[in-house]
């Protein structure tokens, strides 16, 4: 390995335990802070984790534990025994997995099902899952008794380095995604790698397309890392997988930290969604997984900015070689036209005043928010990102 990943993932100081003297064990740390005043709230990545929680949880009058079925299947247990240990009451609550059931309807069942289990405002929720339970749960909590504590325990890749990291809640509506919703930031994210090793293939490389987006907007060296480190991350390496999560939350952390509620320079997070939601909306959120989407989102990008003279074409080669490592999509799609992508992209509620923003890279590690990107720029890359191919999901 050529480069030292604790080096790399900044944050960690790196504990020192001293046994009998003669021997120095230096261990990772795994905890970093979201910085943000008084709500600042810890991230813990490690290796059996689930049955620490208690740790965290204050000393709330009861909890809800949210999941679902499969997934409590195989993770509530540690859980709710750690949570009994500590004399905690807590009740476990399922809701059916996918994105269908992220709406209004899922939150009103959570509601009665809080007041069942007797949750007061000093209760606290957990969600154990994915993105969508960490949406939807988060949501619950922010509304609930006009908002109550929660820890976000994230189980797929994606929501282990994006979606528990900024206080982003909320829930689809017929008409769009995520179109209701809720800033609150949880009192923890705890992190268990170990729970990815039930995760399908597909959702962990959907996860390591936003990894790689890290690299490509803020950490050169970090991008150069993930290449590196691909294969164990493919085969799930634990060592290299906490890495990857830490180093990726304490980017996220970073940015959140300067911008909690997406005034500026959060947006640079979204490199590659603009193409990527404007495919997934246009398959009807079925054929790709988010990752996939962006995926190919962020090579459109690289070529949009070399469009616009701002990104070199070794830096656009460099993004598509990293994502065709991860075994992610990187073709245009053959039977969607540019057209469509580019009025799916102004439908978008991204877009201010019908002008189109993108964030552009000028080169791995430094993107900027470039507005007033005209229709013909993006057609123009749109078509050359057709006729360059790539790999296909
Ligand atoms: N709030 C934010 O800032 C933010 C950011 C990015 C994405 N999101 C949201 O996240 C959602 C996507 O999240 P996702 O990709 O995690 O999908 P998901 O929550 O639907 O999970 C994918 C599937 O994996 C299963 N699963 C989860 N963990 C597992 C495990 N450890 N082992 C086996 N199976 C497991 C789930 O039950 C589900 O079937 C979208 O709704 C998106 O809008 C939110
Ligand atoms: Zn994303």
């Amino acid at each position: 390995m050529a480069m030292d990943w604790r080096r790399v993932a900044k944050g960690e100081g790196g504990r020192r335990n001293r046994l009998r003297r003669r021997f120095v064990i230096t261990t990772p740390m795994s905890t970093l802070t979201v910085d943000l005043g008084t709500r600042s709230y810890p991230i813990v990545v490690e290796s059996g984790l689930l049955a620490r929680a208690a740790q965290w949880a204050g000393r709330p009058s009861r909890v809800a534990l949210l999941s679902h079925p499969r997934l409590a299947a195989l993770y509530a247990a540690p859980l709710l025994e750690g949570l009994a240990r500590e004399g905690i009451a807590c009740s476990l609550i399922t809701v059916p997995a996918g994105e269908r059931f992220k709406n209004l309807k899922t939150v009103a069942r959570l509601y009665d099902a809080l007041l069942d289990a007797g949750l007061d405002r000093r209760s606290l929720l957990i969600t154990l899952g994915g993105g969508v339970l960490g949406d939807v749960g988060g949501f619950t909590a922010a509304t609930y008794l006009r908002g109550i504590p929660f820890i976000q325990v994230p189980t797929t890749l994606l929501a282990q380095v994006d979606a528990s990291v900024g206080g982003k809640t909320g829930v689809d509506l017929a008409r769009g995604k995520n179109l209701v919703g809720a800033f609150h930031q949880p009192r923890a994210v705890l992190i268990d790698p170990d729970t990815l090793q039930t995760l399908s293939a597909r959702e962990l490389r959907s996860g390591l397309a936003e990894v790689i987006k890290y690299g490509i907007i803020c950490d050169r060296e970090f991008f150069v890392c993930i290449k590196e480190e691909m294969r164990r991350l493919l085969r799930r390496d634990p060592d290299a997988l906490s890495h990857a999560i830490l180093r990726s939350c304490a980017l996220k952390a970073e940015v959140v930290g300067q911008d909690e509620t997406e005034q500026g320079l959060r947006a640079i997070l979204n490199f590659g969604h603009t193409v990527g939601h404007a495919l997934e909306s246009l398959t009807g959120y079925r054929r790709y997984k988010h990752g996939e989407a962006i995926s190919i989102g962020m090579v459109s990008a690289g070529l949009i900015g070399e469009e616009m003279g701002i990104t070199p074409k070794e830096t656009t080669g460099a993004i598509a070689d990293a994502l065709q490592e991860a075994r992610l999509p990187t073709a245009f799609p053959a039977d969607i036209s540019t057209d469509a992508v580019l009025q799916a992209m102004q439908r978008d509620k991204k877009t201010v005043g019908g002008r189109l923003t993108f964030v552009l890279a000028s080169e791995i590690g430094r993107v900027s928010v470039v507005k007033d990107v005209t229709a013909q720029a993006v057609e123009a890359a749109l078509r050359r990102h057709r006729r360059r191919g790539g790999s296909e999901p």
